[in-house]
This record gives structure tokens, C-alpha cells and sequence, in this order.
């Protein structure tokens, strides 16, 4: 079955504990019952370990996941009782940063009609993959306060774009286009506005798309490309854009694809596939649903396909979206997605399916 990949599982906060269960219980499943060759490495990192002892994301924590791991699996970060969210900075941006995961890739597809929101509109409007560039942008904390609490403050965060920042993430969106037959790439900015930072994202997409014909490498700004979006998203294959309106496209995408709860993603050193990846759900910790057994598993599993996918067996990653898709269809699955079952059963069933059909 191959060399043994060993995959840290980080719960995290809220209902990331929950949902990232349900993903390892799969995993173990997977390993059990199919043989794969993994091996699951339970981290307690998050807000109720830093709040006991301090701890966000230890140095020897980091080196060992990017020395032992082929892959780490997340639930979400985020917790009322942290409210600068300093661990979930850590650990997050410890990974995505730390291990230059520069492609956030977040698929928008629907898996059953029922869940597309848009009058008119079927699953087969929505397919979609989105490029988050996820290393630079705002996020990068370069920046500071001055004169804070006084009626003279200043507040500023620095939007860092380098050069290699955006022509490999750029690169990352037109290669996938032509690794999967996809012949549209639309990349968004706000050039109009921000006529440095991201003239350089107009300038080498233009560059850049060169190397790609048979793509249509189409510009928008990101204001239009929501509008567009909504109106019509059949119209999108690809899209490439930066950490920060990626974050918020992604979160709009989620909505097409029956919410947050089934939305998944990867973060990866999209040129080299060997380094160490890191996957999650799209959604939060969702403070209000923690501990009530409601969160929807389905984003988290479908993740862990991603993760299975990137291992080496995008059949498994077919399987998990198959058997979700069931799921939905008969209806079991949580009240987010129009089910009345709960965190547990709903993932119970896609694993009973999934059983089944190896
Ligand atoms: P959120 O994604 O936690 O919740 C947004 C909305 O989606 C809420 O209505 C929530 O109930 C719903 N939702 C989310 N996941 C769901 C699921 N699995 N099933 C059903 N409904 C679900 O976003 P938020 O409320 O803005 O943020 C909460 C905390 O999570 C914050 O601390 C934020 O910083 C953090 N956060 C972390 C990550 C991450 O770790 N990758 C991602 C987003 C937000
Ligand atoms: C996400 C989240 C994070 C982000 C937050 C928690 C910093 O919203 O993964 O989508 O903005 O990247
Ligand atoms: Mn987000």
C-alpha cells in the first residue's frame, strides 16, 4: 500500500473538535478497512490549551509536523475567551506561512441541487475552484498603531505583494485550469483603487497568461466579479485572487454550495506536492454551535477527501463526495443543509456508506 503517511489532527475550537472527530473517525475507517497506510497524530493545540498553559503553536511542534507529516487536518481556531485570537494567529499562520502553503484552493461546487440558493439555478452552475493567494496580502501583520486610545490614533496594515508572490500564485490557478481541462481563469483585484499593490497582480496576470493559450485569462474587479457571481456563477471556472478577497469570496461561495457547513479546502505548496499540506473546513469555530451536536460534519469530511486526494487516492476523495451527496439527498445530514440529524449521525451515515462501498 506504500510508504505510511502520518497526518496531524488539530480540533481546534469550538465546533472544530466536533467536526474534525468525525473526519479522523473516517480516516481510521480508511485505514482499518481499506488499508491505507496512514498514521494519525492527535495534537491538543488551541484556545483551552493556551488559556491551561500558554501554549499556541511550540517551534519543535512546527519542525516535527514539517519533518514526520504528509498532511495536517484542521478544524477551526477561534474562541471568544482569546479575543485577539493571538493562538489562532499562531497556529493558522504557522502553517500557512511557516510552511509557505501559498495556494489556498477552495472548491465552490454544489452537490445537490436542493442546496444551490439562486433562483434558476442547478448544481451544474456551480463549479468552481478558488485561488487564495495565502501567504502575503494583509494578512502579513506589517503594520502598527500609534497614539492607541488617544482621538489622534493611527492604525495601519500594510498589503505586501511581492512579484513571486503573485506570478506563482497566478501560476497555481492557470496550471490547474490546464491540468483539468478548465479554459477560464478570471483573476480579481482592485487596480482601480489600489493602484500599486495591486497593478503588479494586473500586470503579471497579463504577463503571465501568455504562457497559457488556450485560457481566457479574464480581469475583474472584485466588486464586479461578486455582482457576477451572483447573477450568474456558470460563467466562472477558475478564479485567482488575493488572501484578503479570497477569504471573502470563499465565504460567498459557501453560500452557493449550501453554507459554510459544506464547504472544504486545501492549503499547499502548490509547486511542490511533496511538501508538507494543510487542509480545512472553510467555515469557523462557530461559537454558538459548540457542544450542541448541530455543527454540519459534511465541510470536514469532504476536507479530508481533499487531504486523501493530495495523498495520492482521488478515487477516495470521489467516494467521500458520492456518499455525502447521498447523505444530502436522503436527507441525512444536519438542519443547516434541511436534515434533522445531528453532528454524529450525519457523519455516521456518510461513513456507513462509505464502508459499504469499499
Ligand atoms: P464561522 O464560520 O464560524 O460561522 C459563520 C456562520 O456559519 C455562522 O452562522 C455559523 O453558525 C455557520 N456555520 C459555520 N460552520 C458551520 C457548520 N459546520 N455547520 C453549520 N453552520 C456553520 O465564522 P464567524 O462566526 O465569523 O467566526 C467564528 C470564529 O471562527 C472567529 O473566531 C473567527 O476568527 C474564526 N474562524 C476561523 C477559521 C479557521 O480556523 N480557518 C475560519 C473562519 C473563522
Ligand atoms: C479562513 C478564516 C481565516 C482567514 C481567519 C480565521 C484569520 O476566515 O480561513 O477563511 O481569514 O484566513
Ligand atoms: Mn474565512
Amino acid at each position: 500500500m506504500g510508504k505510511q503517511k502520518k497526518i496531524a489532527i488539530i480540533g481546534g475550537d469550538g465546533i472544530g473538535p466536533a467536526v474534525t472527530h468525525e473526519a479522523k473517525l473516517l480516516l481510521d475507517l480508511y485505514r482499518d478497512k481499506a488499508g491505507l497506510p496512514l498514521e494519525l497524530w492527535e495534537l491538543d493545540l488551541g484556545a483551552d490549551r493556551f488559556l491551561r498553559d500558554g501554549t499556541t503553536f511550540p517551534k519543535e511542534i512546527q519542525v516535527a509536523i514539517q519533518r514526520e507529516c504528509a498532511a495536517v487536518l484542521l478544524g477551526a481556531l477561534g474562541d471568544p475567551r482569546v479575543p485577539n485570537l493571538e493562538h489562532a494567529r499562531d497556529i493558522l499562520f504557522g502553517m500557512r506561512f511557516g510552511y509557505d502553503l501559498y495556494a489556498n484552493v477552495r472548491p465552490i461546487r454544489a452537490l445537490s441541487d436542493r442546496l444551490v440558493p439562486l433562483k434558476g439555478r442547478t448544481m451544474k452552475d456551480i463549479d468552481i475552484v478558488v485561488f487564495r493567494e495565502n501567504t502575503e496580502g494583509v494578512y502579513v501583520g506589517v503594520g502598527g498603531q500609534f497614539k492607541r486610545g488617544t482621538p489622534d490614533e493611527v492604525a495601519i496594515n500594510e498589503d505586501i505583494n511581492t512579484r513571486k508572490g503573485v506570478e506563482r500564485i497566478l501560476r497555481a490557478a492557470l496550471d490547474h485550469a490546464r491540468a483539468t481541462g478548465r479554459t477560464r481563469v478570471c483573476m480579481a483585484d482592485k487596480s482601480n483603487a489600489m493602484r500599486h499593490a495591486h497593478e503588479l497582480w494586473y500586470r503579471v496576470f497579463h504577463d503571465v497568461a501568455r504562457d497559457y493559450p488556450g485560457i481566457e485569462a479574464r480581469h475583474l474587479y472584485i466588486d464586479a466579479l461578486c455582482l457576477l457571481l451572483v447573477q450568474d456563477p456558470s460563467q466562472f471556472q477558475v478564479i485567482v485572487t488575493n488572501n484578503l478577497f479570497g477569504d471573502i469570496v470563499t465565504d460567498l461561495g459557501a453560500a452557493f454550495q449550501g453554507g459554510l457547513g459544506m464547504a472544504a479546502s486545501a492549503n499547499v505548496h502548490a509547486s511542490d506536492p511533496t511538501r508538507v499540506a494543510m487542509f480545512e473546513p472553510v467555515h469557523g469555530s462557530a461559537p454558538p454551535l459548540t457542544g450542541k451536536d448541530v455543527a454540519n460534519p459534511f465541510a470536514a469530511l469532504l476536507t479530508a477527501g481533499m487531504m486523501l486526494a493530495h495523498l495520492g487516492w482521488p478515487d477516495e476523495e470521489r467516494r467521500i463526495e458520492r456518499c455525502v451527496t447521498q447523505a444530502i439527498d436522503e436527507g441525512s445530514c444536519t438542519v443547516d443543509v434541511g436534515g434533522k440529524l445531528g453532528t454524529r449521525a450525519a457523519a455516521a451515515r456518510v461513513r456507513e456508506l462509505v464502508a459499504r462501498d469499499l
